[in-house]
């Protein structure tokens, strides 16, 4: 294990800021400590495919493992992006970063290179925008080669049935598929979902709400496209432009509402079901709109998201979950998440994605007289170096492990949900997944000169989702 790496707190926090300056904000996500090293000496490399802010951050997750693993290989269609990321990574993890220049690809088929690089029993990591996780995981399963893909991975009908199809072949080759969806690996969840189902502290479950309402949230907002040669990082083309800004662009992303919102209705969805089974919603309804268009400086923003999303979606069993979503600025902040039963509640996200400390109550108001339970809120456990650990020991001991059918689910009822508001419709989830508006059908076959998926008016607007005009498609 790198030393310098391990040492200290303040060796963390140096290696956060310099992430952070190289790899974004989001390089902060998941970045830990191992607090295990254990005598387990199979060499696992890392081929990292997708060299932004989350792709540093699990690459770092991977390394921090006992072994320890090595990045061996890296990929993406930037090139100031990858270096980057090497650079960051090089600093912190010395000889664990084996990334030599001919292990450094470029370009949409640069995956193909890296996962080249790996052998048997090694990982591939997948943190590109969503649009291409089907084309990678498609090559990683031929070449035989286990997976870390990051959420959503899939935006709208047509690719989910592809990735369950594909998944049918991952787990035929007894793959090792690891999704990004990490509340499921954050212990305070883990200990209110045993609470809500072994130890039925709060009844029936009838009721779960997720808020996740921000200020203007990653690249969820879009001016115009300025061209070429605009000195933008990178010079991109309006292909690869849209790329940079996958929050804003249904193809790349599945847009905010699938981007951001998917951690609580994932784990939500989870809390609803007892061990052993995954209970997902039947249908959706839900609003929308499109308020808050004109950037602080007076410019138009372009992109396909609405900023405000309220969605009601409903179980088997007649139990509701509404999930509220707004990116704008000025209004109340909320990130948090609420689970009711017929007894009590509780609160299961205090806050962000899955932050506890969790709490139980008797009755449905917040009290503390009501309080039953609180897990331990010194409980510093990180889901992100979690999800890492339970990859590498199912590699190392060949246990199952495939979490790719829930990806696609948790990803496919958020799709459901963001669909019911861009059209203003219900809609079931079994509409959803046989839906046939497929938002990037070339995927595996774009080039750098390859016109985007998605084309502006002449003004430079993209087309957006109108409820109760448009109720086929989204846009
Ligand atoms: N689990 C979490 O909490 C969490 C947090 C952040 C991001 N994410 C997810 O991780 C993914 C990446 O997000 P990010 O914030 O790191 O974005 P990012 O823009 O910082 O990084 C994406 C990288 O992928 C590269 N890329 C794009 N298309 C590519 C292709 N076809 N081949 C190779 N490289 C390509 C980009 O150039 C960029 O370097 C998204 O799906 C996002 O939802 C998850």
């Amino acid at each position: 294990m790198n030393n310098s790496f391990v040492s200290s707190a303040s060796s963390r926090r140096e290696f956060l800021k310099a992430s952070g300056t190289v790899l974004g904000a989001s390089a902060l996500a998941g970045v830990n400590l191992p607090h295990v090293h254990a005598a387990g000496s199979d060499q696992i490399s890392v081929a990292l495919v997708g060299c932004g802010g989350r792709g540093g951050g699990a690459a770092a997750n991977a390394m921090s493992q006992s072994g320890p693993p090595k990045l061996v290989a890296m990929a993406d269609v930037f090139q100031y992006r990858l270096d980057g990321a090497f650079n960051s990574l090089k600093n912190k993890f010395k000889d664990q970063v084996d990334v030599p220049d001919k292990r450094k690809f470029i370009g949409f088929d640069a995956y193909k290179g890296a996962i080249d690089s790996l052998k048997k029993g090694d990982v591939a990591i997948f943190t590109t925008p969503l649009a291409f996780r089907w084309v990678h995981f498609k090559y990683a399963i031929e070449k035989g080669i286990n997976v870390f893909m990051e959420k959503p991975v899939t935006a709208d009908g047509p690719t989910s049935r592809r990735m369950l199809e594909l998944n049918k072949l991952a787990k035929a080759k007894n793959l090792k598929v690891g999704v990004g969806l990490m509340s499921r690996h954050k212990k305070c969840l883990q200990q209110l979902h045993a609470r809500i189902h072994q130890d039925n502290e709060i009844g029936e479950v009838n009721l779960l709400r997720g808020y996740r309402m921000q200020g203007l949230l990653g690249s969820a907002f879009s001016e115009r496209y300025p061209g070429k040669d605009k000195g933008l990082p990178g010079n991109p083309s309006e292909l690869m432009w849209q790329i940079s800004r996958f929050h804003s662009f249904l193809w790349a992303s599945g847009g905010g509402y699938s981007d951001f919102n998917i951690h609580h209705i994932d784990h939500l969805c989870w809390l609803k079901s007892p061990p052993g089974k995954e209970l997902w919603p039947v249908k959706a309804q839900g609003v929308g709109g499109r308020t808050s268009r004109i950037s602080p400086d007076g410019k138009p923003y372009v992109d396909q998201n609405f900023d405000s999303y309220a969605v009601e979606y409903t179980f088997e069993d007649g139990a509701k979950m509404y999930m509220n979503g707004r990116t704008m600025l000025g209004a109340v902040p909320m990130y948090h998440s609420f689970v009711h039963g017929t007894k009590g509640m509780a609160q299961a996200a205090k806050s962000g994605d899955c932050n506890g400390p969790s709490s139980t109550f008797k009755g449905q108001t917040m009290s503390r007289e009501n309080q039953l339970w609180t897990s331990d809120a010194k409980m510093a456990d990180d889901p992100y170096f979690t999800e890492w650990q339970v990859l590498t020991e199912a590699i190392r001991n060949d246990k199952p492990h495939n979490e790719v059918d829930r990806g696609v689910m948790s990803s496919l009822v958020t799709s459901l949900g963001r669909y019911a508001a861009h059209t203003g419709q219900e809609v079931t989830l079994d509409e959803m997944l046989n839906h046939t508006h497929e938002f990037a059908p070339d995927a595996d076959k774009l080039t750098f000169d390859s016109p985007a998926p998605v084309q502006a008016d002449a003004n430079g607007l993209y087309p957006v989702p109108e409820p109760g005009k448009k109720t086929k498609r989204e846009y």
